[in-house]
This record gives C-alpha cells, sequence and structure tokens, in this order.
C-alpha cells in the first residue's frame, strides 16, 4: 500500500497518485449527476407536530434525507466547530501524525481514506473520528492542539446530541410507533463524529471523497463547509446536495432500516472531491450501545411480528461486519435479512 499517511501535509498534489484511482466503471461520472434543488427542507420549529411528522415521513420514503433548518443549534457554535476543524487540519504533519491510527475500534484516532486495511483503491478524504457520549469519559482524549477544540467540540457535540433526539422523536411518530426509537436507545446510546477533510483533488472524475455507503448506525446529522460534495442515489441516479447555509442535512442510518421494518431505508449516498477548493463535513452519527438489541418493532413487521425482513441482532455483531468489509461489498443490512 503506498499512502499510509494523511492527505492533508500542507503541500498541494499536483496528480492523482495511482492508488486513488478508479477502475474506469467505478468512477462518478460527475456530468452525469444532476443538482438536486427539492431535497426536502424541514422547519424544525413548526409547532403542529403531526404536521412536522407528516413532512419526516415523506421526506424518509421519498429520499431517506431531509435538511433541517430553525434546528436550534446556535450560529455560533456551528461556526466555531467549522473554524476549529479547519484549525486542526491545518496543523504540521507531525503534529496530527501523533493521532494517526488505522484502527476501527479506536474511541479517538485520525486517519485517511476509509478502511486501509480492507480496501484496494484509496479515498481521497482524511478524517478525525472521535467518541463524544457520554463527554466525561472521552473528552479527556481529545485533542489539546488547537486549545478551544475541546470546548468548541464538546459544545457542538452536546447541542447536536439533543437535536438528534428531538428528530429521533419525531421519526418514531412519523412511523405511528410513538417512543419506539427511544425505547431501543434508552439503555445505551453512544454518539460518534467523523470531521471529513477533501482536500482539493487533481482529478476528481478519477476518485472519491467517499465512495457509495449507506451510514451504519441509527441517525446522522451533517454539518458542511459552503462546499458541495455530499451526492444522494434516488431511483438509481446520483444527485448532487446543493448546501444550504444554517441547515443541517439528517439521514436515516441502517439500524432505523431495521427497526422500521425496512419502510425507511439508508439509502446510498458518496462525497465527491472538486479541483478548485478544500471540503470540511462534520458528521455527528448516533449509535446503539454494544448490547443494544435490534429488533424490528412488532407493530411494523405485520402478523405480529411474522413479516419481519432482517433477524434480530445485537448492535455489537453489525458493528463488526460492517467494519469486517469493505465500501463496495453491498448494503451491510443485507447480511442481516431473515
Ligand atoms: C459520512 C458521510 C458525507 C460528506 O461521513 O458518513 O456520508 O459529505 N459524509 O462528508
Ligand atoms: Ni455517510
Amino acid at each position: 500500500m503506498a499512502t499510509e499517511t494523511l492527505l492533508s501535509t500542507g503541500i498541494p498534489f499536483t496528480s492523482l497518485p495511482d492508488s486513488y484511482v478508479r477502475p474506469p466503471s467505478q468512477r462518478p461520472r460527475l456530468s452525469e449527476v444532476r443538482t438536486c434543488e427539492e431535497l426536502p427542507v424541514i422547519d424544525l420549529s413548526t409547532p403542529d407536530m403531526t404536521e412536522l411528522a407528516r413532512q419526516v415521513r415523506d421526506a424518509c420514503e421519498s429520499y431517506g434525507f431531509f435538511q433541517i433548518t430553525n434546528h436550534g443549534v446556535p450560529q455560533q457554535v456551528v461556526e466555531e466547530m467549522l473554524l476549529v476543524a479547519r484549525q486542526f487540519f491545518s496543523l504540521p504533519i507531525e503534529e496530527k501524525m501523533k493521532l494517526y491510527s488505522n484502527d476501527p475500534s479506536k474511541k479517538l484516532r485520525l486517519s485517511t481514506s476509509f478502511n486501509l486495511k480492507k480496501e484496494t483503491v484509496h479515498n481521497w478524504r482524511d478524517y478525525l473520528r472521535l467518541h463524544c457520549h457520554p463527554l466525561e469519559n472521552f473528552i479527556h482524549e481529545w485533542p489539546t492542539n488547537p486549545p478551544n477544540f475541546k470546548a468548541m467540540v464538546g459544545e457542538y457535540s452536546k447541542q447536536t446530541r439533543e437535536l438528534a433526539q428531538r428528530v429521533m422523536k419525531i421519526i418514531s411518530l412519523s412511523l405511528g410507533v410513538e417512543g419506539y426509537l427511544e425505547k431501543v436507545l434508552v439503555a445505551s446510546q453512544e454518539q460518534h463524529m467523523a470531521i471529513n477533510y477533501y482536500p482539493s483533488c487533481p482529478q476528481p472524475e478519477l476518485t472519491y471523497g467517499l465512495p457509495a455507503h449507506t451510514d451504519p448506525n441509527v441517525l446522522t446529522i451533517l454539518l458542511q463547509d459552503g462546499v458541495a460534495g455530499l451526492q444522494v442515489q434516488k431511483d438509481g441516479q446520483w444527485l448532487a446536495v446543493d448546501p444550504l447555509p444554517s441547515a443541517f442535512v439528517v439521514n436515516i442510518g441502517d439500524q432505523i432500516q431495521a427497526l422500521s421494518n425496512g419502510r425507511y431505508r439508508s439509502v446510498w449516498h458518496r462525497a465527491v472531491v472538486n479541483n478548485q477548493r478544500e471540503r470540511l463535513s462534520v458528521a455527528s452519527f448516533i449509535f446503539p450501545g454494544p448490547n443494544t438489541l435490534i429488533e424490528t418493532a412488532a407493530e411494523l413487521a405485520g402478523d405480529g411480528g411474522e413479516g419481519r425482513v432482517y433477524r434480530s441482532y445485537c448492535f455489537e455483531e453489525y458493528y463488526k461486519k460492517f467494519w469486517s468489509r469493505t465500501l463496495d461489498d453491498g448494503h451491510c443490512l443485507d447480511c442481516f435479512r431473515v
């Protein structure tokens, strides 16, 4: 493997190293991607919960993705998160390499691409991955440089966690199983964050920031800087999401697909890169604890649960499976069909 180091070295690339070049059949074909003007935008300050649930149901059934505005996370908290992320990736390479690891079981690590141990072609991304909940269990091992990293990322993670709880409540309601997701997650719930840094890329047509994948968790709340790059699959077509300032993108993860008996799907998405500008995104992932039983709500499975599409499993089993594969291996949830 040629690249066991970060892309964010401070030295721009003039050509794409061979280890990042996808074979022709797997390339992003950027000219065929349509810009998606209609990705649902949901105003979370809507007072009528029934109306909110209806909008969320429509969005989850048609896209598996939506954007939320008036979400209650202060603009300053969002701006400071992006600022400190940018400062972090601008640190000297020697400083960053102290945090470098390819071991997915680590609760704090800086890495590159996706899963270096498994993949054959690399991705044009560096990322810092952290566990954030309960904060006091993890914050002591977070980076001390930039000096305000802990304060700013800590506040951002708390705010997005609260937001995620509100959204999950609406999702349960929208499925007609009020309180269900909350009940599944009540005993233990984790939150992880991926701070993604996509350098500008000399040949964006030949590679990905992140290739097509579904998120293995419950729910993802994504913050993007102003640079486009996220694409979502709908009816077999790739749609480019135009970043909406002050909105978060929310998407359904594999665990909601399982819990809802496939009624809400964890949709394929990817991040592409460009040759003009670097791009930052911050994904907040709500995860079940390792011992959480993932079992489809009986009300959604028909015949008192006889119509379950997925077998019940402990989340730990799912997560191990996810990291034992590559993103090119298909939907991980297909391994858990009845
Ligand atoms: C992810 C993800 C998209 C993006 O981190 O799971 O899908 O635009 N990120 O960075
Ligand atoms: Ni994702």
